[in-house]
């Protein structure tokens, strides 16, 4: 591997296994994982806390310009520190997950996380993930992942997770909200989800976790060396 900082850039739908795969392959590479999804979650759960209307653009503009939102590594593991509490154990619930899709639509809500991105990648080497990476954040990227997987595919995943917690679950509501979810994440104006032009399609539909993992090591290593 080079002394150069390199970045990674994932992007995908949700619960294509991103934040997995992302973790896994900055292990083996020694570089840091940045999740940015949490940093939009950490954002949702505030202006959730504030009571913000979620149609009322302004309001979001205005409000999210006093949410301080920063990240530590505690283990190698990235903590969303959220006007200086740690939320990262607050961020995963469906709630923030709605919330979060529709407030990462506001420019300013982008403008703001996105600026503290490029301050991460600047820094050091990393392996980033999220929905506008390799299009947006990171263009520039000297490797650029598109991991998908298909609808149906992602819903009995997280209704496996789910079940494995002992949680309730329905998994035609799991699938419609992915739908709508991407559909939110694809057409929105600014940054929608989109593969970059230059970025590598893995399709995990059919693949378990070690073959996705094998596949993106070969990919890193071909590009970056
Ligand atoms: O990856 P995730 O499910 O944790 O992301 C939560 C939401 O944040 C998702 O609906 C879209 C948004 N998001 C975004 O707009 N841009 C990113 N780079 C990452 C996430």
């Amino acid at each position: 591997m080079s002394d150069k900082i390199f970045s990674v850039a994932i992007d995908g739908p949700a619960g294509a296994g991103k934040s997995t795969i992302a973790k896994s392959l900055s292990k083996k590479l020694g570089v840091i994982y940045v999740d940015t999804g949490a940093m939009y979650r950490a954002m949702a759960l505030y202006l959730l806390r504030e009571g913000v209307d979620m149609e009322d653009a302004a309001a979001i503009s205005a409000k999210c310009q006093d949410a301080d939102i920063t990240i530590r590594f505690v283990d190698g593991t990235q903590q969303v520190i959220l006007n200086g509490e740690n939320v990262s154990g607050l961020i995963r619930t469906e709630q923030v997950s709605n919330m979060a899709s529709r407030s990462s639509v506001n420019p300013d809500v982008r403008k703001k996380l996105v600026e503290l991105q490029h301050a991460l990648a600047q820094k050091e080497s990393l392996v980033m993930d999220g929905r506008d990476i390799g299009t947006v954040v990171l263009p520039d990227a000297q490797v650029k992942i598109y991991l998908t997987a298909s609808s149906a595919v992602r819903a009995k995943r997280r209704y496996e997770e789910l079940i494995a917690k002992g949680e309730q679950a329905d998994l035609a509501q799991i699938e419609a909200d992915i739908i709508e979810r991407d559909h939110r994440d694809m057409t929105r104006e600014i940054s929608p989800l989109k593969q970059a032009e230059d970025a590598v399609l893995v399709d995990t539909s059919d693949m378990t976790i070690e073959e996705v993992e094998a596949k993106l090591c070969s990919i890193v290593n071909e590009k970056v060396g």
